[in-house]
């Protein structure tokens, strides 16, 4: 009598097959080096860059723009080098999305001054007539709040100290606040005057817009 007329011992059989397999393709390589490929290129987010993010998960911008560009011809010429797996080592949790409603970000770091991004986030409309990207203009009326950056990067081990994520945002604001800031004007303009001296959250997310993709841009990209 074959195995198919006897149904418990067929279960049976069936279960230990398929917990091997899950065993070899899912806990094998969860430990195998290989996996988990780490590049020094790939720098963890700065404190303000990690604040951008969580602002990007929060308005769900992550629904209309994936942050993975695929080893395919057509996506390489238009988005750049295809996305490595040591990008994402400090990607807690992954932001890859799976609906583009508007273009890849993953190679957006660097492919505009600051200035077009303020622009662009208060009136995509204004730059792109049938955008249906939604203004986020607000963002630069509401104060970034840093009081939890520190526990946020010591959460994600980041490896920064306390007084380092101080420097860094003390360092971000200085840097868009200063006078010969090259995208001041534009700043200026979107951002109301009682917040022009602090850190809003629009800086935070451009901050976080150009961090995507510039470890590999930095790796000397195309290899
Ligand atoms: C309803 C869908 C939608 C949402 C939500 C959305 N976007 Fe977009 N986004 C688009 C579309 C469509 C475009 C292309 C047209 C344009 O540039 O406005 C775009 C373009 C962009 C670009 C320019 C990309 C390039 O390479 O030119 C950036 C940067 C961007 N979005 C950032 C964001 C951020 C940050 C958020 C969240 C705060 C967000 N988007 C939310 C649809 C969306």
């Amino acid at each position: 009598m074959g195995i198919n007329s006897k149904p418990v011992v067929f279960a049976a059989l069936s279960a230990v097959v398929i917990l091997v397999g899950t065993v070899v393709t899912v806990f094998v390589p969860l430990f195998m080096p290989s996996t988990q490929p780490v590049s020094s290129f790939v720098k963890p987010y700065t404190a303000i860059e990690l604040e951008g993010r969580d602002i990007y998960i929060r308005e769900g911008c992550n629904n209309c723009h994936t942050q993975t560009v695929r080893p395919l011809r057509t996506e390489v010429l238009r988005y750049g080098e295809y996305s490595k797996g040591e990008e994402f080592a400090y990607d807690r949790p992954f932001l890859w999305g799976s609906r583009r409603t508007g273009p890849d970000l993953n190679r957006v770091g660097g492919k505009y001054p600051d200035s077009w991004h303020y622009k662009h986030m208060q009136s995509p409309q204004s730059m792109f007539e049938l955008s249906n990207m939604p203004p986020y203009g607000w963002l630069a009326s509401n104060k970034l709040d840093t009081s939890v950056s520190f526990r946020k990067t010591s959460i994600q081990r980041f490896g920064y100290t306390e007084d380092q994520v101080k420097q860094q945002i003390a360092d971000y604001k200085t840097r868009v606040t200063a006078q010969d800031y090259d995208s001041k004007e534009t700043r200026d303009l979107v951002t109301p005057a009682n917040l022009r001296g602090d850190l809003t959250e629009m800086d935070a997310i451009i901050a976080y817009m150009q961090k995507l993709g510039r470890d590999v841009k930095s790796m000397g990209a195309g290899q």
